[in-house]
């Protein structure tokens, strides 16, 4: 049994999130390969926050410029590409904006990869205006996310985006 994880769990979410991101920064500060950091990430995140189903990277394809491709992810296996516009990743990546999706069947165009997700956040990846991928966590619970996890996401992606030498 874990119980660093179990210590987390009685830590409110912002505390949570704190904590997740300093061992984020341990665990990537040595490391200068992208997948085995964004594979680390995405383990961190789902094992910080129970209520995370499915957590992972989409990122832009550099031929395709038009889709989103399945990069790092932890839970069930997801749809591998997905075009800018469509969906929920693909609306965030269009606007270069978070979205937070409190049910994700009231939201149109929605691409279910998961029939028990709930609720969905996706944060763009954005270096200097231009997109490089976004990130994608889901959960089977209805309202999982609100403005504080948009936040602590968004610092994370900001101190994660150097890695993608953009
Ligand atoms: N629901 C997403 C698709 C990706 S999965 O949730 C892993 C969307 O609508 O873009």
């Amino acid at each position: 049994m874990d119980t660093t994880f179990l210590q987390e769990l009685g830590l409110c979410k912002s505390d949570r999130y704190k904590n997740t991101i300093l061992k984020i920064r341990s665990l990537i500060k040595c490391e200068p390969d992208l997948t085995a950091n964004l594979c680390n990430i995405t383990s961190a995140l789902k094992y910080s926050f129970p209520e995370f189903s499915w957590v992972g990277f989409y990122l832009r394809d550099g031929q395709a410029q038009d889709e989103l491709i399945l990069n790092a992810f932890q839970g069930k296996p997801a749809c591998t590409r997905i075009r800018i516009g469509k969906g929920v990743c693909g609306i965030a990546a269009l606007l270069g904006e978070t979205i937070i999706v409190s049910d994700v069947s009231e939201f149109p165009g929605h691409i279910y990869c998961d029939p028990d997700s709930k609720s969905e956040i996706v944060v763009p990846l954005m270096f200097n205006g231009n997109l490089l991928g976004v990130l994608d966590i889901d959960s089977t619970s209805l309202s999982a996310f609100d403005n504080s996890d948009k936040l602590y996401l968004e610092i994370l992606i900001s101190e994660i985006i150097y890695m993608f030498n953009p």
